[in-house]
């Protein structure tokens, strides 16, 4: 069997064992809090790896973009939740074929997203499922008051064209609230949407589910009454970001393979995958852009589209043409960047894969 290290670079890298194992905890511990999982697969764009998620459990599954659905529904998904506004005729009809093969459900956040829409749906025949995005505090997308939520809903109901499937929130503010303070966090963000699904019944209203989604707290919104389905995205593979919130290093499943391209004597190697391989988010005060896998103080401090430059020191030393792995700052990011992906099993290479959803912007 091929070994990874046998592979060209850059080249990202899935580690099969701790991927499945991922997978299987989320999905294990959703199970056992009664909580639907329909996770978002803009993290990996991968019908394989969606694939293994629907296998352990996942009710169906998120997008972020119509052509991240058109991939998964060619690839043969037929429960697909695009969790993000899509405006303009063009999306519209793009949606209308998509819900014209398998269950879609599309969002809106105000009237002037809801009414479009539905008129084209009603042009067509046909009726969406739309759910309407609630902001908890992100600062994004989202209805941000009852009277917003309330205007919403009353547009989906103004027509034959859209049906209202639930309310949802992205609760990405979390990222920055602290370990000891996550389960309040989650609690209020959870107590939030509850009081927006209850204005909705108040006013006759429907809001058949309460979808709340993200990485670091998706564990502690699930335990909150009335949350009905969670979208994390990165707990498949975790990242340096995910790490920094207590996400496991030894869970870590994605690394970019990367060759020394040259040493410098001021102790720093230059690596043949920069920004165009990694990604260049740094969220981290001391501006790193990612580890090696098995050297945890051997950190990138800068990146340039095609270099990585890699700080050495505490004794290490690395040759041109040493085969290195490291952990991205953002998986997401990281992933978009690459046609394919070699899923392994220690260091065996077991396929090369498609990240087939890669690139679907629109
Ligand atoms: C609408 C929506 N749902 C779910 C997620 C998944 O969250 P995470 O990236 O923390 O896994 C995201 C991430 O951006 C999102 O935008």
């Amino acid at each position: 069997m091929q070994s990874i290290y046998d592979l060209d670079t850059p080249h990202l890298i899935v580690d099969l064992d701790r991927l499945e194992r991922n997978i299987a905890e989320m999905a294990t511990y959703m199970a056992s809090a009664g909580t639907a999982l329909c996770p978002h697969t803009k993290t990996h764009k991968s019908p394989y790896v969606a694939g293994l998620q629907l296998a352990a459990g996942a009710t169906g599954i998120t997008v972020a973009k119509i052509g991240e659905a058109e991939v998964m529904a060619d690839a043969g998904f037929t429960n697909i939740f695009i969790a993000n506004q899509a405006v303009g005729a063009i999306k519209y009809q793009r949606m209308l074929a998509l819900n014209r093969r398998l269950d879609l459900t599309c969002s809106v956040d105000s009237p002037e997203t809801a009414h479009p829409l539905g008129d084209a749906a009603v042009l067509a025949g046909e009726k969406l499922q739309v759910m309407i995005e609630v902001d908890t505090g992100l600062g994004r997308a989202g209805c941000r008051s009852v009277t917003e939520l309330i205007e919403t809903a009353l547009a989906i109901e103004s027509t034959d064209g859209l049906v209202c499937a639930g309310i949802f929130t992205h609760e990405g503010h979390l990222y920055g609230s602290p370990a000891d303070q996550i389960i309040a966090d989650a609690a209020s963000a959870a107590a939030k949407m509850c009081a927006m699904r209850d204005a909705l019944l108040e006013k006759g209203l429907p809001c058949p589910k309460i979808s709340m989604g993200s990485t670091p707290s998706a564990w502690a919104v699930a335990m909150q009454p009335g949350v009905d389905e969670v979208r994390p995205g990165v707990y498949v593979y975790g990242d340096r970001l995910q790490m920094q919130r207590g996400f496991p290093r030894d869970n870590c499943a994605l690394t970019v393979l990367t060759t020394v391209v040259s040493v410098r004597a001021d102790g720093v190697a230059i690596l043949d995958a920069g920004s165009k391989s990694l990604a260049s988010d740094s969220p981290f005060s001391d501006k790193t852009y990612g580890e090696d896998l098995n050297q945890p103080g051997l950190v990138l401090k800068g990146v340039s589209e095609e270099h990585g430059h890699l700080r050495l020191g505490n004794g290490v030393q690395v040759r041109v043409g040493d085969k290195l792995r490291i952990i991205p700052n953002h998986a997401c990011t990281c992933v978009n960047m690459h046609d394919l992906f070699a899923v392994c099993r220690a260091d065996s290479v077991e396929a090369v894969l498609p990240v087939a959803g890669r690139g679907k912007i629109q």
